[in-house]
């Protein structure tokens, strides 16, 4: 398993890239086994969760190939509707194929994703969502069992109990080749969402309502093939930015969507970053340039659904408040076990303690470099950052978390002026 080893203490300076956003492009290659014609995605980041998504979208029968960031895909040849436990367990996500495969094929047998380490997760709202499409499901070894009515899924009233990006994604896709028209109330109001549903309206469906909480889908028949260039990674573009503010360092960070990022930028203003927007010569876009203060300043911080703060950049906050003057106090209200990272940054010198959802920060005026293991995708990055920070050298095991969710963040960084070295498991054999 590789290891990255930092040497903590630089402040950050120069201009990094934003890559396509994970999260967006999941559900657009699901979109993709919603038509028989060749799907082509650009700016597709390269990233272990896309891999697994395209690795499932083969093994159903469709032709994937890669070419740097672009992808096609054509899923005419499919010749199974099963998404098995060893792809399934690797990525929660995965269930987003659930959908496609049951509007378009009239069943689908999908792995149950089971817990992972941010909490129990569960997709029960999926499902109610597909049965009020007019589909029978049954959870039988593990696997959901879908079967659309004869004559294919209907449109129907879902009403979420609480927004759900994924749930709203996988009904939108099922909705979207079901006959008559489906509402979807309570839906999640996420820019993935959205850009979703700007890709199934390319291909010939009618969506509408998407960013606000009830959205509207009118099927169709037969859906058509699309081109689409994954939007910036709003996640990967706020650790970038915690990173500046961390280590009191000076970053332009290009071409982000600004108006996706709200509350993040006020946050961090809020902490004492200086931060300004500037368009990016690519349409839509922009930089930002952040300036971290000599020390940050104390925040309370609430994660909730968009458009309120990311529960995606808790971990990461998180870090920049553990060096903070004063003391934070950090709300999870999103998933009920996502403190992993605290037990990792106190073993560097943070003083964290817990309270069920809600952690207090004592912000202190060092951290210190020490081994620590990453536990999941966002709790990785919020240790990179402390161990940029941090005075000596500190280890992250278990990187495989990191290399899910972000394209080489420690090349990103270290151009940036941060010392990251990557040991890989052949070469920590060697030693
Ligand atoms: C997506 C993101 C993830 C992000 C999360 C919240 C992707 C691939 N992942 O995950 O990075 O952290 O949104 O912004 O886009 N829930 C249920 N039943 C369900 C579905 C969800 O109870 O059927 C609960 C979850 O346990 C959680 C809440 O709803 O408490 C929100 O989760 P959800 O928005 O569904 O997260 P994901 O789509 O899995």
């Amino acid at each position: 398993m590789d290891k990255l080893i930092i040497e903590g203490g630089t402040k950050l300076q120069g201009e990094v890239e934003v890559s396509g956003s994970k999260n967006a492009c999941l559900p657009v290659l699901a979109a993709s086994l919603l038509t028989a014609g060749e799907c082509q995605i650009s700016h597709v980041p390269q990233l272990d969760d896309i891999g697994t998504l395209l690795d499932l979208i083969k093994h159903l029968g469709a032709s994937v190939s890669r070419e740097g960031d672009r992808v096609a895909i054509n899923a005419t040849g499919i010749n199974s509707v099963e998404a098995t436990y060893d792809i399934v367990r690797k990525m929660r996500a995965s269930i987003l194929v659930l959908g496609p495969l049951l509007a378009g094929f009239g069943r689908a047998r999908v792995s149950l994703p089971g817990g992972c380490a941010i909490g129990a997760r569960p997709v029960d709202m999926h499902l109610k969502g597909l049965e009020a499409l007019g589909a029978t499901i049954i959870l039988e070894h593990g696997y959901v069992d879908a079967t659309a009515p004869q004559g294919g899924l209907r449109g129907g009233k879902v009403v979420f109990d609480m927004p759900s990006v994924g749930a709203t994604e996988q009904i939108m896709m099922a909705a979207s080749l079901a006959s008559g028209t489906t509402t979807i109330e309570n839906a999640a109001r996420e820019p993935e969402v959205e850009e979703l549903a700007h890709v199934l309206n390319q291909m010939g469906a009618s969506i509408s309502g998407a960013g606000t909480n009830v959205i509207q889908i009118e099927g169709k028949d037969i859906l058509g093939p699309f081109e689409h260039r994954v939007g910036p990674d709003r996640i990967e573009a706020g650790t970038l930015i915690a990173a500046a503010a961390i280590t009191n360092g000076l970053v332009r960070v290009r071409n982000l969507r600004a108006e996706h990022m709200e509350s993040v930028l006020t946050q961090f203003r809020k902490v004492g970053c200086e931060i300004h927007v500037d368009a990016s010569e690519m349409r839509d876009l922009s930089h930002v340039l952040v300036e971290g203060p000599q020390r940050l300043r104390a925040s309370d911080m609430r994660t909730s659904p968009f458009p309120g703060f990311p529960t995606d950049m808790q971990a990461q906050f998180m870090a920049c408040m553990t060096l903070a003057d004063g003391t934070s106090h950090i709300e999870e209200n999103i998933f009920e076990n996502r403190f992993m990272h605290v037990l990792e940054l106190v073993r560097m010198g943070a003083d964290i303690s817990m309270h069920a959802n809600l952690a207090v920060v004592k912000g202190v005026s060092k951290l210190s470099g020490a081994p620590v293991m990453a536990t999941d995708l966002r709790a990785s990055a919020s240790l990179v950052l402390a161990a940029i920070a941090a005075e000596g050298t500190s280890e992250i095991l278990r990187i495989y978390h990191l290399d899910r969710g972000y394209e080489r963040l420690e090349n990103k960084l270290n151009a940036l002026g941060a010392k990251i070295g990557r040991v890989t498991s052949s070469s920590s054999q060697k030693h």
